[in-house]
């Protein structure tokens, strides 16, 4: 099963570039995705990381129109929010291009036509919802009107916000268009499907006999879609924003965004190697991994592949589409429009020198075999008592008293004891349950493996206190700082798929470089002399063809790679140290504090918001009376002369009441809204001839007459100028 690639295609899921990023994008997709390519990258293995803006689709489209702008100021706006979002926390992408490029345009186009012109779509008529007034298609989005299961108000025609319900534009009761407000009618249109039945029982070979190792979720919804049968799926759209149709008399018409934008993988490569793209694509030595959440599944394993199956031309399949479940933040669903989320952007600029504990907590926590959540108090504990505590404390300690020593210099190894021996032969068994988690996509329990290292040093060096043995034994002391230097240049290899910052960090503080992979570019440009993020590097000839990066000049110093890791001398013998610097700063309540209250302020202002809401919402008409029922109703002005509550309950008060025609006990709920206090000499309406009734043992006649707002606030109603008590009402 354990097939040898020759190279790693890796892709992760193009963002849309209708919003910034947030915690949940990055825990689900890119920063497992960016772990396992510097994993490799490490291994000196051939890896490409593709990626790029999503900048299609009909979300797109609302938002420029609501704000008044064009959906390419739309995208602009996002995609480079995306990609700096990208840049600043350290996720490097080969490349991160978009799919409003003009090379996506013609391979997307192309692909289409290729497809078109060898039959392998089917057409179909359909009635779809039209603007009559905007003299438009609609799509379902663009429909809005009352939820047929929850009431709300502004659902839209594919799905409700308010009560999470999935609709179908004709559910909706009262719908309309967003566009022009009429009512939409239905109208015939053609569109080009593919026609997913054909390639069913492909697809339950593909993946159901022939990739039983893939996450039980994925293959759990591959399995039920495959189940379920397959049918032919819509790829193209009417609408103005996408790649046009390439079809003479498909005026109006473009490819459906979930068609493209996969097509933008293939695209987006094509844009960075123009010349060698297709040993990417096309070769069964390529291994190709798909890095997506959990909302995507449907289309990396079934639809794209079915598009590449159909367009054969030795296009590969994805070895495996890891894919996350949900995060939540403080136990509640990330939401764009609710502005429930922590936004990458925003991260940056309020944490700043903070990018890798924001990978290294959303790593701890991944949610990769369920929904997991992130809280605020959870990041500052990781922070305080992971990273500053074991990981941070344990390499200054080693690296201080280097320097206090021994100058700076790697001290030599005498005789190894015991508790040399048994701490350096842990760093092999941890590696390897390192490299099974990391080639298996379990980046959580890679991360406990890495941070098992940091504890290993951290147990090891409080142990043999070279503080107190350098007091008598200086031989002994440099035998246990070398063996903690050696550790601290495992954590620099271990560390740096998880958290690069700092692992760069220590490779300074080491005074060593790191081996970082292959630039491709090299063979197809005259001169390629940047590398990741503008920083010069050092290229090496490999024996096998292509070209090494290095960052900086690692000629004869110390340069690190994967395979060092759990050597026992990876740093030699008098190699000079750089500086010591702290790894890692605690984080103080008040910073969290901060986080904390913005929250609650969105909370709170979701819930006025949502009482407002409910308080507008009217109950429907009761059934039809006549006017001889009506006028059987004694309604009638009276007067509360004394209130008292109703002991042991928490809702009655027992009033007096001057009717104009007798004075009379009623026993009413309302002390939910009033004091007893409050209703004495209030004149209020009641409804005078209902039969008697106990309440409590207390005989009650008649009822105050109160008015119900959509949010259970109640208020009794009183005339507008003060009347004579027993004034009739009707
Ligand atoms: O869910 C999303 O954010 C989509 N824009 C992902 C697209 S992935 C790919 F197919 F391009
Ligand atoms: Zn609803």
């Amino acid at each position: 099963m354990d097939k040898k690639f020759k190279r790693t295609l890796v892709t992760s899921a193009l963002p849309y570039a209708n919003g910034p990023v947030h915690i949940g994008h990055l825990a689900g997709v890119y920063i497992p995705a960016d772990i396992y390519v510097r994993y490799l990258r490490m291994r000196g293995e051939d890896v490409l990381f593709i990626c790029g803006s999503d900048e299609h689709g009909v979300p797109i489209t609302i938002k420029a129109r609501q704000q008044g702008v064009s959906p390419q100021d739309i995208v602009d706006r996002y995609h480079k929010i995306i990609k700096d979002s990208f840049t600043g926390l350290g996720i490097n992408f080969d490349i991160y291009s978009r799919t409003s490029s003009k090379v996506h345009e013609k391979n997307a186009s192309d692909f289409f036509r290729k497809l078109y012109d060898e039959g392998k779509f089917v057409t179909k008529e359909s009635e779809q919802y039209y603007d009559p007034e905007a003299k438009t298609f609609l799509a379902d989005r663009y429909i809005v009107g009352t939820c047929p299961k929850c009431g709300a108000e502004g659902a839209y025609g594919d799905q409700c916000e308010k009560c999470g319900s999935t609709l179908s534009p004709e559910e909706l009761i009262n719908p309309k268009s967003k566009l022009s407000g009429a009512e939409p009618i239905k109208k015939k249109t053609s569109h080009w499907y593919l026609p997913l039945n054909e390639y069913e029982s492909w697809l339950s070979e593909w993946i159901l006999e022939g990739h039983k190792e893939w996450r039980s979720n994925v293959y759990g919804q591959c399995k039920s879609w495959i189940d379920g049968g397959l049918q032919p799926r819509a790829v193209s759209r009417d609408l103005d924003w996408g790649v046009p149709v390439p079809v003479e008399g498909a005026e109006g018409k473009v490819l459906y965004v979930w068609f493209d934008a996969p097509i933008g993988y293939i695209s987006n490569t094509r844009e960075l190697l123009p010349q060698s793209w297709e040993q990417w694509w096309k070769s069964e030595d390529t291994k190709l991994v798909h890095f997506i959440g959990k909302d995507n599944i449907v289309f990396h394993c079934i639809v794209f592949p079915s598009m590449l199956k159909a367009y054969g031309d030795g296009y590969i399949l994805p070895d495996n589409v890891p894919s996350n479940e949900f995060l939540n933040l403080e136990g509640d669903k990330i939401s764009t429009s609710r502005n429930w989320a922590v936004w990458a952007h925003e991260y940056l600029e309020q944490f700043p020198g903070k990018e890798d504990v924001i990978r290294y907590v959303l790593t701890a926590n991944a949610p990769e075999t369920k929904d997991n959540d992130f809280s605020w108090k959870d990041f500052q504990a990781r922070n305080n008592s992971e990273l500053v505590a074991v990981f941070g404390n344990f390499v200054n300690r080693a690296v201080v008293l280097t320097h206090k020593y021994f100058g700076g210099k790697v001290p030599a190894r005498g005789t190894l004891q015991d508790i040399d021996r048994e701490t350096l032969a842990q760093i092999p068994q941890i590696r390897a349950s390192l490299e099974k988690n990391l080639d298996g996509y379990h980046f959580r329990e890679a991360l406990k493996d890495a941070m098992n290292i940091a504890r290993v040093g951290n147990k090891y060096i409080s142990d043999a206190e070279p503080w107190k043995v350098a007091k008598t034994d200086m031989e002994r002391t440099a035998t246990i700082l070398n063996v903690c230097l050696q550790i601290c240049a495992d954590l620099a290899i271990a560390f740096e798929p998880f958290t690069p910052f700092a692992a760069e960090k220590l490779r300074k503080m080491l005074d060593v470089t790191l081996f970082a992979g292959y630039d491709h570019r090299k063979g197809e440009q005259e001169t390629v002399n940047t590398y990741r993020d503008g920083e010069a590097a050092a290229l090496h000839t490999l024996p096998f063809g292509g070209t090494a990066v290095c960052e900086g000049a690692c000629e004869g110093g110390v340069r690190l790679e994967w395979n060092l890791l759990g050597e026992e001398s990876i740093l030699p013998e008098a190699h000079q140290l750089g500086a010591a610097e702290l790894l890692f700063a605690k984080i103080e309540d008040d910073a969290i504090q901060a986080q904390l209250d913005r929250l609650d302020a969105i909370r709170a202002e979701r819930e006025a918001a949502a009482k407002e809401e409910a308080a507008k919402q009217v109950e429907p008409q009761k059934a039809e009376i006549s006017f001889e029922e009506f006028e059987k109703m004694d309604i009638r002005t009276a007067t509360v002369l004394e209130a008292v509550k109703v002991p042991k309950t928490d809702k009655l008060l027992q009033l007096t009441i001057d009717t104009g025609i007798d004075r009379r006990t009623i026993v009413s709920g309302i002390a939910e809204y009033y004091t007893a206090e409050e209703m004495v000499g209030k004149q209020i309406c009641i409804l005078a001839n209902l039969a008697p009734r106990k309440i409590r043992g207390i005989e009650s006649k008649g009822m105050i007459l109160m008015a119900r707002q959509g949010d259970g606030k109640m208020r009794f109603i009183t005339p507008q100028e003060i009347l004579a008590n027993g004034a009739c009402i009707g």
